[in-house]
């Protein structure tokens, strides 16, 4: 690849679940560009040179190959990439942190702060610097005083450009997004490089659906779409727990809120509670800036979110006990799926990492399968032998079992021959449907006990 032919040199620092996608978009979309990725991990490095990717995500084997060796290429030559960029995208992994001040709340910006120190490090010229990982309101401050503040002479503009994708639909929401965010000082430095990150997405997002704003709130505005997000399934699972005891349907009272036009028909949908690598930590981090700027009660407001979705997971195992005749102990138990949703192999804070660690806890025997998440789920439970099982075919993992609980929605579950499954299992026999995505009649009408979220429970007992 000759270098000189291209237009502009895009890096990005950090090959995960967001840089490694959305470069690949970038880069299929703007051939006029040298699109470059780097990561510490030559281990992910490697896989994404080849057809096995490091992440599993529908669609995105197909928009790494049109670039990749074309225009895109993945290194782990972190220092010789920074010199030769124009522009770099910074997304690096931002977790909550586990020690120190603000521990359990407040984001890790050791990886983040590195990559700022490798980047003043490695520069000789003027760039143009983006966040792209979720950061908490401000960041952009710290980041200019640390580049800035260089002896070379050289400018660093701070853009932050928050990504809004979701794992499993990651490529459909990249080639087609709601909105593209793009905020900046409003310095004319700041402007013209915005406006420099807003020709990229303009290659291929309508111009009216790229937002441009003020740095802070482009930097705030990800967290809270995040909260938000959250809060609608807070909201529909808090209310999953009257509808258990009151015969009302949870999915019914979701469709009569949600035909509201202003409230809207999506994320909806009550389950064994959210997962997932952000919606926890961003609100967390939420949490502590609002009690570090000493608003007690909009920190306490957003904490309920993350609260209740505690508490729906702690319910979905206490229902499991209770129809289980409260013990649990020596009887297998099997988990259809363990992703903290449908099409991606993520667990991170995955519902199905709680639930099985209380069930054990409860001696039970686990069998646990997933089409996609099974090497990551036998990482989370690492060092746990006893009761443990893995089982990629599902059929297989119910022979015997008391009981079945879909954690993860999978298309997949929903095919499944149940009485074939049935016959096979120990009786009575229990599903909890986790996810309210099968139909519960006919499962009870095959002879199950039948277990949903925030339905009336179908047993055969009197
Ligand atoms: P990830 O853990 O999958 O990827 C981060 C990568 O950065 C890792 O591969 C790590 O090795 C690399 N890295 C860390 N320090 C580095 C350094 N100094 N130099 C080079 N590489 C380095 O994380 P992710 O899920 O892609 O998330 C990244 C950011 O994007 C987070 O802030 C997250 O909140 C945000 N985000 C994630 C999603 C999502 O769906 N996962 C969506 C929107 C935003
Ligand atoms: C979420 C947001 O949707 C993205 O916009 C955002 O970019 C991303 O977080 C991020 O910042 O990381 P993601 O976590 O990949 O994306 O997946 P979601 O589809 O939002 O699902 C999150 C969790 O909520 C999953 O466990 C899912 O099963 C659950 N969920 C979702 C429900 O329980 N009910 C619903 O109605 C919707």
């Amino acid at each position: 690849m000759e270098a000189q032919k291209f237009e502009k040199h895009i890096l990005c620092i950090g090959a995960g679940y967001v840089g490694g996608p959305t470069m690949a978009m970038i880069a299929a979309k703007c051939p006029q560009y040298l699109v470059t990725v780097v990561d510490i991990n030559s281990e992910k490095i490697k896989a994404w040179q080849t057809d096995e990717l490091p992440i599993y995500e529908p669609g995105l084997l197909d928009v790494v190959k049109i670039a990749r060796g074309r225009n895109l290429v993945f290194s782990t030559n972190v220092e010789e990439n920074i010199n030769k960029a124009d522009i770099i995208f910074v997304s690096v992994n931002t977790p909550t942190k586990t020690f120190g001040e603000g521990a359990g709340k407040s984001a890790d910006l050791q990886y983040w702060e590195k990559t700022a120190r490798d980047i003043l490090k490695f520069s000789d010229s003027d760039k143009i610097i983006v966040e792209k990982s979720t950061l908490p309101v401000r960041t952009a401050s710290a980041m200019e005083r640390i580049l800035n503040t260089n002896q070379k002479g050289i400018h660093f503009e701070v853009i932050s450009n928050p990504e809004f994708l979701a794992e499993g639909t990651a490529v459909a929401d990249l080639k087609s997004p709601d909105r593209v965010l793009i905020g900046s000082r409003e310095t004319e430095s700041g402007i013209k490089a915005r406006n420099e990150v807003v020709d990229v997405y303009a290659n291929w997002v309508p111009r009216e659906r790229i937002i441009t704003s003020n740095i802070w709130s482009s930097e705030l505005s990800k967290l809270v779409a995040n909260a938000f997000l959250a809060q609608r399934i807070s909201s529909i699972n808090s209310i999953s727990a009257l509808c258990e005891q009151t015969e009302a349907d949870v999915s019914e009272v979701a469709n009569a809120v949600g035909q509201d036009t202003r409230i809207g028909n999506k994320f909806l949908n009550a389950s064994v509670g959210f997962g997932g690598s952000c919606f926890k930590k961003d609100i967390l981090n939420l949490v502590y800036i609002c009690e570090s700027y000493g608003l007690k009660e909009v920190a306490s407001y957003w904490e309920s979110v993350v609260r209740i979705n505690e508490y729906q997971e702690h319910r979905f195992v206490q229902t499991m006990m209770r129809a289980l005749f409260n013990t649990i102990a020596n009887k297998r138990i099997a988990l259809l799926g363990f992703a903290f949703k449908a099409n991606t192999g993520d667990t991170r804070e995955s519902p199905a990492i709680y639930i099985t660690q209380q069930l054990l806890e409860e001696q039970a025997h686990v069998v646990i399968t997933d089409p996609q998440a099974l090497n990551n789920a036998r990482h989370d439970l690492e060092g746990i032998t006893k009761n443990l099982e893995f089982e990629t075919d599902p059929y297989k993992a119910a022979e015997n079992a008391h009981a079945i609980a879909i954690i993860t929605e999978w298309e997949l579950y929903k095919k499944l021959d149940y009485k074939k499954i049935f016959e096979t299992m120990t009786k009575p026999a229990f599903i909890f449907d986790g996810r309210n995505i099968l139909d519960h009649q006919k499962l009870y009408e095959i002879g199950f006990n039948v277990y949903p979220i925030g339905k009336a429970a179908k047993t055969h007992f009197k």
